[in-house]
């Protein structure tokens, strides 16, 4: 593979506040046109490893590269042109409160391209509202006005405000209802189809992890330990992943998958039947 077949490469990342050591020696590369998923214990620096990748958090030692250019060798604020290049949905929404839905999705077009005008920057703002699957008159709204999942949705759509091709999504699920997290899933599969992204997925939702994500890298003991498929995950021996995706929970997403496949199947297969039905 070659260099442009990885957005994101991180090699030796080491990352400690005080005497604590978060990341020690991490190393991970995410392959273009993925949903890679992220998983760890809480605490386990999968937030403070996203915050290293887009240059918020700067790490002791080691080497980020997002699109070719470091992050580690540039200061906070230095213009890299990769920046507007990703999109961000932060743990918890992180939407400003005293403005409404569309105003947050402008803030990063006026801060990339303040040369736009407002009626410009009003539609853009209104299509990634609607794209993110909000009804159109959300974008009026405020924050305190939304839903919890309407507030992901939100969030979404902020992130997806830059045409990102690159897209890092922090516990998008978490808080959801489970028909909700399921659409928010499919939402971020459609996006990543119809727009070729490549997602960075931090989650604890396993259903999540079974659905849509390519591969999953599992982080524990201060590294990213294992990264595949999840059948290729299952055919390591490190407790922490035989605990997590065969205990009860995981094995509960799994015989969900697996209905879901064979109901898939089954459609599919009607379907192929039907014209030559007709035609006999
Ligand atoms: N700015 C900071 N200053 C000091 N410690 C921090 C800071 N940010 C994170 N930490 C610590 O780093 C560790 C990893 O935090 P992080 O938020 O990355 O965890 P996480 O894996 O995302 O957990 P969760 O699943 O609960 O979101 C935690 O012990 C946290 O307290
Ligand atoms: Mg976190």
């Amino acid at each position: 593979m070659q260099q442009d077949d990885f957005p994101v490469r991180i090699s030796g990342l080491v990352n400690r506040f005080g005497d604590q050591t978060v990341h020690d020696d991490l190393t991970l590369d995410v392959r273009k046109g993925e949903i890679l998923g992220v998983v760890g214990g809480s605490g386990t620096g999968k937030s403070v490893l996203m915050r290293s990748i887009i240059g918020l958090q700067r790490p002791v030692a080691g080497q980020i590269e997002v699109f070719g250019n470091s992050i580690t060798d540039a200061e906070p604020d230095e213009e890299i042109g990769v920046r507007c290049r990703w999109g961000v949905l932060f743990q918890g929404g992180a939407l400003f409160s005293t403005l409404t839905v569309g105003e947050n999705v402008q803030v990063p077009l006026k801060q990339f391209y303040p040369e736009l005008g407002r009626e410009l920057l009003r539609e853009i703002a209104q299509y990634k509202v609607m794209l993110s699957g909000l009804p159109a008159d959300a974008t009026s709204k405020y924050p305190a006005e939304l839903s919890g999942g309407m507030k992901k949705r939100a969030g979404l759509a902020r992130a997806l405000a830059l045409d990102p091709e690159l897209l890092f999504l922090d516990e998008p699920t978490a808080g959801l209802d489970p028909i909700g997290a399921a659409k928010f899933d499919q939402l971020t599969k459609e996006l990543k189809e119809t727009l070729g992204l490549t997602v960075f997925l931090i989650t604890h939702d396993l259903d999540t992890l079974y659905e849509i994500c390519d591969r999953v890298a599992v982080l524990a003991d201060k590294k990213v330990i294992a990264v595949g498929t999840i059948p290729e995950l299952l055919a390591t021996d490190h407790p922490w992943i035989q605990d997590y995706f065969t205990g009860p929970r995981g094995r509960a997403a799994q015989a969900a998958q697996a209905r879901e496949s064979k109901r898939a199947m089954s459609s599919n297969s009607r379907a192929m039947d039907k014209p030559a039905g007709k035609g006999a």
